[in-house]
């Protein structure tokens, strides 16, 4: 017979995001509850590299903590124990596999579950640990909203309503000044918080990845408005939107041990704007805004759901999967499906056809009115 659960440990890795701490204080107090001890590795894996960096929770380090946006434990969107970045003498930069390390460590510890929370990198990672032979639940968290077999992923909320939130104090200053504002928001490959924040602020032009733009689209949308009377605009841009036949805007050249870095569209949109219909245009970047702060009350709901819910499936001892919403239940899928494919916002979606409706521009056809 398999031993019962005594103790087990936490990470949260990737970009931080608003519910981290109440997905924590869950997975603490529940697994308290049954009588287990929990440990909180920080920095992603780095704890199960380097031992010093492992902590103890208890009801004591979770007090307080649900509404509070960042990770107790710390995050990384570097050191993915498979491709582990090691400088060579010569000062180049290297990638080694030190995923054995962690399973030596996490068995010295006699930790007999750990629940991984973060994004898809994150995901992947706790895949390729579980084929290893580690017991590992996974808990989506993201504001990009863009893994699959989850209706969301806690993060998104906050991060549309600080984006909403944004876009409605722009409105006035665009009135005033009869200007145009290109508001960049974040959500790497996929667009959703540009789609929902958009719609929710009525902007008048979303730009996503999934709808490669025509910059006179755009600039027609802005001239029928003036022609109505309409002076000003707002264009809500994601950080991977692209124009027809061209390429996302990056950051710096990419890097061996993380993600290429998305940024820079709006100062392009601007501009294009400014030149072809003569309105002084401006741009804002919302950028970590929108990660920082308080959860959402929906996106606290959310994470403490599926604290509960990974900490249940662990005393079960059913590993290899994530924690899933599909309200009304949280249910647990394989992390092959979580993994499979990213979710990105389909064309035909109903906030799509919705925003079409209300006459917002994707920038690829001219809207009815
Ligand atoms: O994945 C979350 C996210 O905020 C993306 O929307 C964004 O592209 C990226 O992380 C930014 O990463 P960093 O915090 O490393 O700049």
């Amino acid at each position: 017979m398999e031993r019962p659960i005594r103790r087990i440990a936490i990470n949260t890795g990737g970009g931080d995001a608003p519910g981290l701490n109440a997905v924590i204080r869950s997975i603490v107090l529940s697994s308290l509850g049954r009588g287990w001890e929990v440990v909180g590795i920080r920095k992603g894996y780095e704890g199960l590299l380097d031992t010093s960096k492992i902590i103890q929770l208890d009801r004591e380090s979770v007090r307080g903590i649900t509404h509070l946006g960042g990770t107790i434990l710390g995050t990384t969107n570097r050191g993915d124990p498979f491709h582990y970045p090691v400088k060579m003498p010569d000062g180049t930069q290297t990638l080694t596999d030190r995923s054995d390390e962690v399973i030596q460590n996490f068995n010295r510890l006699r930790i007999d579950a750990l629940i991984a929370i973060g994004g898809d990198g994150s995901m992947r990672i706790a895949h390729a640990f579980c084929q290893k032979g580690l017991p590992v639940i996974g808990v989506p968290k993201t504001i990009d909203n863009d893994l699959e077999g989850t209706v969301i992923t806690f993060g998104f909320d906050t991060a549309v309503t600080v984006a909403t939130e944004a876009l409605d104090r722009l409105h006035s200053t665009a009135e005033a000044h009869e200007r145009v504002f290109v508001v960049e928001v974040m959500g790497r490959y996929a667009g959703w918080i540009a789609l929902n924040s958009g719609v929710s602020a009525t902007a008048d032009v979303i730009l996503i990845p999934e709808i490669p733009f025509d910059i006179d689209v755009v600039c027609e949308k802005i001239l029928d408005r003036e022609a109505r009377g309409r002076h000003f605009a707002i264009v809500v841009v994601a950080e991977g939107a692209k124009p027809k036949g061209g390429e996302m805007v990056t950051r710096g050249p990419k890097e061996a041990d993380r993600e290429v870095r998305l940024g820079g569209i709006s100062e392009h949109v601007a501009a294009e704007i400014q030149a072809r219909t003569g309105k002084e245009t401006r741009t804002v970047v919302l950028g970590h805004l929108q990660r920082g702060g308080q959860p959402t009350t929906f996106d606290r709901l959310v994470a403490l759901r599926f604290g509960a819910a990974a900490v249940r499936l662990a005393a079960q001892r059913t590993f290899s999967v994530m924690v899933a919403l599909d309200p009304p239940r949280v249910r647990a899928i394989p992390l092959t499906a979580a993994i499979s494919r990213m979710k990105n916002v389909p064309l035909d979606c109903d906030t799509v056809l919705s925003a079409r409706d209300l006459g917002i521009s994707f920038g690829d056809q001219i809207a009815d009115e």
